[in-house]
């Protein structure tokens, strides 16, 4: 239909990452899709294969191992990835655009041999930690400290939160160094898992996104190098920002997947389910819901390409990032609504997958900073 083929340029590269992503989708993720939400288990063998496909390492220059492709490819292999399992697509996401993306732009040569050409690969995951249970949209009030002892920091605090923190092996952490300096004084340092002090928390139970590992993470005077931190003492808030924005275009691409997938269930499901004497498809109040999720699927991903058209041509992206974030999320909690609102009693299971889009849906308007927080970003962009 229409709403796959509007023409944003689309190289036979990128066609060919979107249907590799679509194919890996339908074969690898499908099929468990429901016993991995049902029994919260992480896709451990299908990550595997996502790290050997290359999709955990997209954007990453070919010197460290990565695809050396561009944002509008990431976005088309999210969502993609997205409209058949946001579980799958956040581990990509967070290991894309927040891990690899902030150690590329970032980091020390040594940092990027030592862990970006394995993050890049998808031999190890990597997490992305700045939220704790006192500060998610208010990221500034950072209670973690990394206190400065010379050679090393001590790093004291707990993150909360955090996507891949049960599996990942490379965390980046948040934490404040001076006080004094608000959030000029905070740094963001490179931490591996089994290191003294570093703890693994408790699973988060989800409504949604249940495939994917959300823990909370506890550093008790863990000692990080002085070689890990990210960039100059007191980058640290910069980064975090810095790297969100492009994250957020991730996770819009994520949400726009989620809402392409439900319509797409409904779209089939409504040609073939028949009510008083022809199928639903033929009744007007089904006609019009399907024409606006697709009219609203569409504007959100004309916003989403336009973000990562923006990040690739090296232009600002701060508000087109936010807007499409905002966007694409309510699109897909919306869209997803009506999608099992489509199916009717067959809906409400979990056979037909779109209860589960729907409360996967309800992610995206919260983490890499809620709608309210996105509104918040674009006015500050737009009153400047
Ligand atoms: N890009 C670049 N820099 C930014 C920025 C942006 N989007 N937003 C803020 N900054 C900079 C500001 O320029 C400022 O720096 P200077 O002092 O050098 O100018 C500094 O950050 C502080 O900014 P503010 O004074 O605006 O700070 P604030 O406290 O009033 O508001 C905020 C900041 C925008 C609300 C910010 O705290 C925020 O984005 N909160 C949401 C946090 C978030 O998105 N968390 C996501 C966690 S990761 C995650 O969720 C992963 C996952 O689920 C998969
Ligand atoms: P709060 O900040 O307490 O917000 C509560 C409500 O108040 C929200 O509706 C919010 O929009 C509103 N609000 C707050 N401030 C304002 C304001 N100034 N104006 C208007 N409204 C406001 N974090 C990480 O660091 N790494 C991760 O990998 C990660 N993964 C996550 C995975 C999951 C499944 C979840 C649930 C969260 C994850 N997060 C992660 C954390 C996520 O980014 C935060 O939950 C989010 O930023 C919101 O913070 P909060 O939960 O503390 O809500």
């Amino acid at each position: 239909s229409s709403i796959e083929g509007i023409n944003f340029n689309l190289t036979e590269e990128h066609l060919a990452v979107q249907e590799a992503a679509r194919e890996f989708a339908q074969t690898e993720l499908l099929p468990t899709a429901i016993e991995r939400d049902t029994h919260s288990k992480f896709p451990h063998e299908q990550v595997k294969k996502m790290g050997e496909l290359g999709f955990f390492g997209m954007m990453v220059s070919p010197e460290y191992g990565g695809g050396g492709m561009d944002t509008i490819s990431y976005v088309l292999a999210m969502e993609e990835i997205s409209k058949v399992d946001a579980s799958a697509s956040v581990v990509m996401s967070v290991n894309n655009s927040l891990v690899c993306w902030g150690l590329e732009s970032f980091g020390t040569e040594e940092q990027k041999q030592k862990y970006l050409t394995r993050l890049a690969s998808g031999e190890i995951i990597g997490s992305f930690c700045l939220s704790e249970p006192e500060a998610g949209s208010d990221a500034t009030s950072q209670r973690t400290t990394a206190i400065d002892k010379g050679d090393h920091y001590l790093l004291n605090g707990t993150k909360n939160w955090i996507t891949n923190g049960g599996t990942s092996s490379v965390s980046l952490v948040i934490a404040q160094t001076n006080v004094e300096l608000k959030h000029k004084g905070i740094n963001c340092l490179i931490v591996e898992k089994g290191w003294d002090g570093f703890e693994v928390g408790k699973k988060e139970d989800k409504m949604g996104i249940r495939s994917s590992d959300t823990h909370s993470l506890m550093f008790t005077d863990v000692k990080v190098p002085k070689e890990n931190r990210i960039g100059e003492d007191g980058f640290g808030f910069k980064f975090a920002m810095t790297t969100l924005n492009g994250g957020r275009i991730g996770i819009a691409a994520q949400a726009l997947g989620i809402a392409a997938g439900a319509y797409e269930l409904a779209l089939k499901y409504s040609k073939e389910r028949k009510a008083f004497g022809k199928t639903i498809s033929e009744h007007q109040a089904i006609q019009f819901k399907l024409a606006e999720m697709a009219t609203k699927i569409e504007a959100a991903r004309l916003l989403v390409y336009k973000a990562a058209r923006l990040k690739d041509e090296k232009k600002d992206f701060i508000e087109a990032a936010a807007m499409a974030k905002l966007f694409a999320s309510e699109v897909a909690m919306w869209a997803t609504t009506e999608a099992v609102q489509i199916h009717g009693g067959y809906g409400y299971v979990k056979e037909y997958h779109v209860e589960r889009l729907m409360r996967d849906a309800k992610i995206t308007q919260i983490y890499e900073g809620t709608s309210e927080i996105q509104k918040l970003v674009i006015a500050r962009e737009i009153l400047k």
